[in-house]
């Protein structure tokens, strides 16, 4: 079975405006998400994870930069998309868990409204249920025009790039020189177009038949949501009819009431069917809070944030992100901030519900201890890179990068209580980030090559990549250090047993 992509980030590159100048917080990171997946992003701090995620969600902060990439979710570049339709996506779709519940919650909102609000925005169920029935191929259209955009956008910021490299140096140039590079530059802009030309031209065919197909599902599945509006509706009023006649013939009180109440339930089930109710929001909010594991979840409802323990605050954070029923789930180092045994009850939960509902989750921590229980596949992130990425196994029985070794030496071990090994030095300041291996100036196996250049992604597996210089055919075989090669030897022998 082939694995189906939900979401997929391609080289991107994003900087922060400083006082102190550009600072490099993501540079050129690419990674895809498979359906039910769940990807560890594990890295110290600082190495970009947070960055990265909020890209996702569409919440950097006004003084970033996203100069490059792109990230594809149901054929929609989120970095271009509007305000408008990321809004629907953020927190409905894509859902979030941040390091402190506290910041996202409000303190002076009651916990059932917290929940129920993002239902209640989206409650049209006949929207709902149009938008159901033309999303696959409206993602199949859409992906095709990205595709088409990213390929023309990608020619367009090279042109752009080199006129701003000209701007910049035409004062020290003679007016021939000027002239030679304004000529090449028109040049350039030419090819542009012909460029422009043809990728459209390549895409058109395709695209045009996509709309095509689209268009009728669009037709028929207006058909299909009116047909079904107006059957009930007619139905409705049917019934409506022939309970009013019933109360006018009926003689006896009690009678007459219990026709009434048959007349207002009527009316409530036909609002039932038209949109999700505030009472309907509340009883989904108290199915998700118990999903969640929080107890005596009715009377939790009217409760506020302040009432709640760090870890109960967590599982509402989690209650939100679920009502939207998400495709994918963002956990930012979701049990940072809680002490240990409820952080591994929130992992649990969090691999429960993740299992249960078939999500696609993108793990973040520091801690490549919380790791092994959650991945499916691991990135290990440093100054603002992927510098190995592979399965779990391939990680933790396998690792190749020296980081990746040194976050390996640093996971307290609980049995043998032995001594972890801090990483020596500091991450890099990310305002000039060091040539190479950004790694190298913090390694014991460091080489020249390490301080010069940047080591390209060495395959080790299909499935497997690092980038270390030492996977190079030229360097020296070495060993990795012997804590994490004793490690790894402990735990092949009990896996064994
Ligand atoms: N709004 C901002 N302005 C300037 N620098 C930022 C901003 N947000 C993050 N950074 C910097 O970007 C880098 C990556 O940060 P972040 O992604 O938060 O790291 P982490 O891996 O710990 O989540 C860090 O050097 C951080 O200082
Ligand atoms: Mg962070």
């Amino acid at each position: 079975m082939a694995e189906e992509k939900v979401l997929s980030v391609n080289e991107l590159v994003i900087n922060f405006k400083t006082d102190n100048g550009i600072l490099k917080a993501v540079r050129n990171v690419s990674f895809d998400l498979y359906r039910g997946e769940t990807l560890c992003i594990v890295g110290e701090s600082g190495s970009g994870k947070s960055v990265t995620s909020k890209a996702i969600m569409g919440i950097l902060s006004r003084n970033s930069i996203i100069e490059h990439g792109n990230i594809m979710y149901r054929g929609e570049n989120l970095l271009e998309i509007s305000e408008d339709q990321f809004y629907k996506i953020r927190g409905h779709k894509i859902g979030m868990i941040f390091q402190d519940p506290l910041s996202s919650l409000n303190p002076i909102v009651r916990i059932g409204k917290q929940i129920t609000e993002a239902t209640l925005v989206n409650n049209d169920k006949l929207k709902l249920m149009y938008n159901d029935l033309i999303s696959d191929d409206l993602i199949r259209y859409k992906n095709v025009v990205a595709k088409m955009n990213i390929e023309i956008d990608n020619e367009k910021k090279k042109l752009d790039e080199m006129i701003s490299v000209f701007e910049a140096d035409k004062e020290n140039l003679t007016g021939e020189q000027i002239a030679a590079r304004k000529a090449e530059l028109a040049k350039k802009k030419r090819d542009f177009k012909e460029y422009k030309k043809s990728v459209k031209i390549k895409y058109n065919d395709k695209a045009k038949q996509l709309k095509m197909v689209l268009n009728e599902t669009e037709k028929r599945a207006k058909d299909q949501v009116n047909e079904y509006k107006n059957k009930i509706t007619s139905e409705h009023k049917d019934k409506i009819k022939e309970l009013k006649l019933k109360l006018s013939a009926a003689s006896d009180l009690r009678e007459k009431e219990k026709i009434k109440a048959e007349i207002e339930k009527e009316n409530l089930e036909f609002v039932n069917k038209l949109k999700i109710t505030k009472a309907e929001a509340k009883r989904r909010a108290i199915e998700i809070m118990r999903e969640v594991g929080i107890p005596e979840p009715e009377r939790r409802f009217k409760q506020y944030p302040f009432e709640f323990s760090g870890g109960m605050r967590q599982r509402i954070v989690i209650a939100i992100a679920l009502t939207a029923s998400p495709e994918i789930l963002i956990c930012d180092e979701p049990t940072t901030a809680l002490d240990v045994t409820i952080q591994a009850q929130i992992l649990e939960l969090i691999n429960k519900i993740k299992k249960e509902r078939n999500l696609s989750c993108i793990f973040i921590t520091h801690d490549l201890g919380v790791v092994a229980n959650m991945a499916d596949r691991v990135a290990v992130m440093y100054a603002g890179k992927i510098v190995e990425y592979g399965k779990a196994d391939e990680i933790f029985y396998d690792p190749k990068h020296p980081y990746t070794w040194a976050l390996l030496s640093s996971i307290p071990d609980v049995d043998s209580k032995e001594k972890l090994v801090a990483i020596p030095g500091t991450p890099p300041n990310m305002i000039y980030p060091p040539k190479g291996d950004a790694f190298a100036a913090r390694s014991s196996y460091a080489m020249n090559i390490d301080f010069r250049e940047e080591p390209p992604m060495f395959k080790v597996s299909d499935t497997h990549y690092a980038a270390t210089w030492l996977l190079s055919e030229k360097a020296p075989k070495v060993e990795m250090p012997k804590i994490v090669s004793e490690r790894i030897r402990i735990s092949l022998e009990e896996d064994a047993k």
